[in-house]
């Protein structure tokens, strides 16, 4: 199931670093963007992910993440976010980077969690800047306001917009550092977070990917593990830990 290579480098690995997509909340029951039912199969990003999309027609925007998190909502993070909790006890260091916005990292037990594209059930006033944990608000009233007048829009990334700085620093940091880097759930398509892998992989790291099907990263890496998140992560920490029980 898991080769050698990934055990012996993962049992000595003072820190690791795990980057996350769509593909591991796809178990919750959570949509991702690319392939067969994707979301970006259904709708245009541009209509609903970008702050010009968003100031012609807020009330579509709105409405089109208060229904997104009001899946996520009454979702569950899943077996793989659990053993990716799990994992983070094994290693000095350890950190999760994410490119999910529904908090599952977060809710499953992770603590050292980046968020890369923000957190849908937050939203961030476009003049001053607050940040409100009231996204409720957004679905009684379609366009909701700030104190201070300006518009609430959800606490996101969209296309075009640069990626929290601090954040980023840190997730290019860990990725630079690690001695093992582990891609789970992403097609890899979107930047900077698929530069991620490739970053600590010509820093040094082991890097594995695991997901359903291979990626426009497959060649470059050291292993891809074709399966389920969900499935495949609780049997690596199984392993892990009989291996460190072992020593
Ligand atoms: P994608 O939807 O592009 O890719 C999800 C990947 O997960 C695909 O390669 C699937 O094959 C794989 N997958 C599906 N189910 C899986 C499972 N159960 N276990 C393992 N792998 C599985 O999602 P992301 O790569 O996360 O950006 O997309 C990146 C960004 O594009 C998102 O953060 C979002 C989107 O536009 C913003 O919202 C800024």
């Amino acid at each position: 199931m898991f080769s050698d290579r990934l055990l012996q480098h993962l049992k000595n690995a003072r820190s690791v670093a795990v980057l996350t997509g769509a593909g591991v909340s796809a178990e919750s029951g959570v949509p991702t963007f690319r392939g067969e039912d994707g979301l970006w199969k259904k709708f245009k990003p541009e209509e609903l992910a970008s702050i010009d999309a968003f100031m012609a027609n807020p009330d579509l925007v709105w409405e089109w993440y208060s229904e997104r998190s009001r899946i996520i909502r009454e979702k569950a993070p899943n077996s793989g976010h659990a053993a990716l909790a799990e994992m983070e006890s094994f290693f000095p260091e350890f950190t999760l980077i994410t490119q999910n916005v529904d908090g599952f990292h977060r809710r499953a037990g992770s603590r050292n969690v980046l968020e890369l594209h923000g957190n849908i059930l937050f939203s961030r006033c476009v003049r001053c800047g607050v940040k409100s944990d009231k996204v409720e608000s957004g679905m009684d009233r379609k366009d909701p306001l700030c104190a201070c007048g300006g518009r609430m829009r959800p606490d996101v990334v969209w296309f075009g917009e640069p990626l929290p700085q601090d954040v980023l620093k840190k997730a290019f940091a860990a990725s630079e550092i690690c001695d093992v880097f582990l891609s789970i759930g992403t097609s890899a398509f979107v930047h900077p977070a698929a530069t991620l892998p490739v970053v600590a992989k010509q820093a040094g790291a082991y890097v594995a990917e695991i997901n359903s099907e291979r990626t426009v990263l497959s060649d470059d890496l050291d292993e891809t593990i074709l399966g389920k998140s969900g499935e495949m992560l609780p049997r690596l920490v199984a392993e892990l830990r009989n291996l460190i029980d072992r020593t």
